[in-house]
């Protein structure tokens, strides 16, 4: 039999009763580890090597981590300080056992907040009482620290957990895999196995001297192992609202855009909300110190105050309630991109108005919300509208499947709402694929005719308003918006994460 050197070489360096990593081969061979990794593989195809996997969960100290083993934990310098400063037997003011322990920056929030947790002792009203008892030496976290520095490896999971999560070590996995000869492997030895030369790569040299035509050249093993390149790529958020865009335009919508920052008449007064609506008030709103904003149409502006007041239509009936153009001017960030629909159905935006159209925006709104896993300051609203004679409510409820359907999800759900500006209206749900929680997904509704009177339409549009990162929250599974947004954004799910459609 004939094999290439470097398969000649692995063969020769496998038994076949010990099992031999690849790196042990490395050192034994003198060849790169990713060579033997992709040699072992050839020979595992034709049979001669039998290659096995382990996967061990390693844990490496960060820099941090390795402060502390030189140092102390924090939590530790400030027991100690604490005693010295007699805390053992009567409460001594936090402050000074701080200065003592010379602890820089964050580490005084760190111990502050570590010492209580392990029961070293506790803060009462600014002082501090340590327990004579404790034995800081024994500590777990100290403890596994100084094994890992040392080379060690630790298996109290809850302990390497609690360590990763105060950033001291790093959790991974490590694939080690080893190879033993097969029968097949030991009877090509046995009855002798010789070295054929092989080329690796074309040279100028080789091409020169023709050589080239003789030679036997390596093959790929283009399923060999690989370290993983981890190049820039494009926010997953991204991804899924240029696929959103994609998917729009494929069901034959086009392109709205608008200003971020804008006035409240076409925010919230072209759409019916009185004036004096809670969503309204300062709570809600981020309101920007600017000018008024002075270019609105002006017969626009008498038309919806006039359905604010007196309503619109036959049997329309207003608000019956204070409305100033004033209010209408001011300057807001918008809470919803239902400010483009109206800028866009006013014939403001320029747009073809003679029905059917189809408009949509990816855009981002501003909300004053409580952050929570499903809520954030900021987010992106898929806005979008439909104009045409007769609508219906089977049309919403189509749309919307035909869209979510392009996600993989099936199982919308629909439930009546309530808006000032549309009748009837809908609010979307959808399940969690991890959670298997109902979330929110989208509001919507038929505009009413106080909405698209004044603005001059007359024929049906339905309208809706969904949000971006609670798509992407069903197609990639993230549980807490926070990991799609932002800073606490884990950074292997952003490597990872796919956009499913
Ligand atoms: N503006 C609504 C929201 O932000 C969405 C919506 C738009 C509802 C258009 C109905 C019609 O929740």
């Amino acid at each position: 039999m004939r094999l290439p050197e470097r398969q000649l070489a692995v063969l020769e360096a496998a038994s076949a009763t010990d099992e031999r990593t690849m790196d042990e081969i490395a050192t034994e061979t003198g060849l790169k580890p990713e060579t033997v990794t992709g040699a072992a593989f050839d020979l595992r195809d034709e049979g001669l090597l039998a290659v096995t996997e382990t996967t061990t969960a390693v844990a490496e100290l960060t820099e941090e981590g390795r402060d502390y083993v030189a140092d102390g934990l924090p939590e530790t310098r400030l027991y100690r300080a604490a005693v010295d400063a007699g805390a053992a037997s009567s409460a001594a003011p936090m402050g000074e056992v701080i200065g003592r322990a010379d602890l820089a920056g964050p580490e005084v929030d760190i111990a502050l907040a570590n010492l209580p947790r392990k029961g070293l002792g506790t803060i009462d009203s600014g002082d501090l009482t340590v327990d004579p008892a404790a034995d800081p030496d024994g500590d777990p976290e100290a403890t596994a620290l100084e094994t890992l520095a040392d080379g060690g490896s630790v298996d109290d999971e809850g302990v390497l957990d609690r360590l990763a999560s105060r950033g001291l070590v790093d959790l991974a996995e490590r694939t080690t895999r080893a190879v033993t000869l097969t029968d097949a492997g030991v009877d090509a030895l046995m009855e002798g196995v010789e070295a054929a030369e092989t080329v690796g790569q074309v040279t100028p040299e080789l091409l020169a001297s023709g050589e080239w035509a003789d030679v036997e050249f390596a093959e790929y093993n283009v399923e060999a192992d690989a370290p993983a390149v981890e190049g820039g790529r494009k926010h997953v958020l991204r991804r899924t609202a240029d696929r959103v865009k994609d998917v729009l335009v494929g069901m034959g919508f086009q392109e709205m855009e608008g200003p971020h920052a804008d006035s409240d008449f076409w925010i919230n007064d072209c759409l019916f909300m009185p004036q004096d609506h809670p969503a309204r008030t300062h709570w809600d709103r981020f309101a920007l110190d600017v000018e008024p904003m002075a270019e609105i149409p002006p017969a626009l502006i008498d038309r919806v105050e006039t359905a604010h007041r007196d309503g619109w239509g036959e049997d329309g009936d207003g608000y019956h309630s204070p409305w100033s153009a004033d209010f209408a001017r001011e300057v807001a960030l918008r809470g919803h991109t239902t400010s483009l629909s109206m800028r866009y159905l006013s014939g403001y935006a320029g747009a073809e108005l003679e029905p059917p159209q189809r408009y949509f925006s990816v855009e981002k709104v501003y909300r004053n919300d409580t952050l929570d896993p499903t809520h954030l300051l900021e987010f992106f609203q898929i806005e979008g509208w439909v104009m045409a004679e007769d609508l219906s409510v089977r049309d919403l409820m189509g749309t919307f499947e035909e869209f979510y359907r392009q996600f993989g999800i099936t199982d919308i759900r629909f439930k009546p709402h309530y808006n000032p500006y549309t009748e009837p209206s809908f609010e979307l749900f959808g399940d969690h694929p991890e959670t298997g929680e109902e979330i929110e997904i989208g509001n919507s509704g038929i505009f009413r005719e106080e909405v698209t009177g004044p603005l001059g339409v007359d024929c049906d549009v339905m309208a809706w308003g969904l949000a971006l990162e609670r798509l992407a929250m069903l197609t990639t599974g993230a549980e807490d918006i926070r990991d799609l947004h932002g800073t606490l954004a884990d950074i292997d799910f952003l490597r990872n994460a796919e956009v499913s459609y």
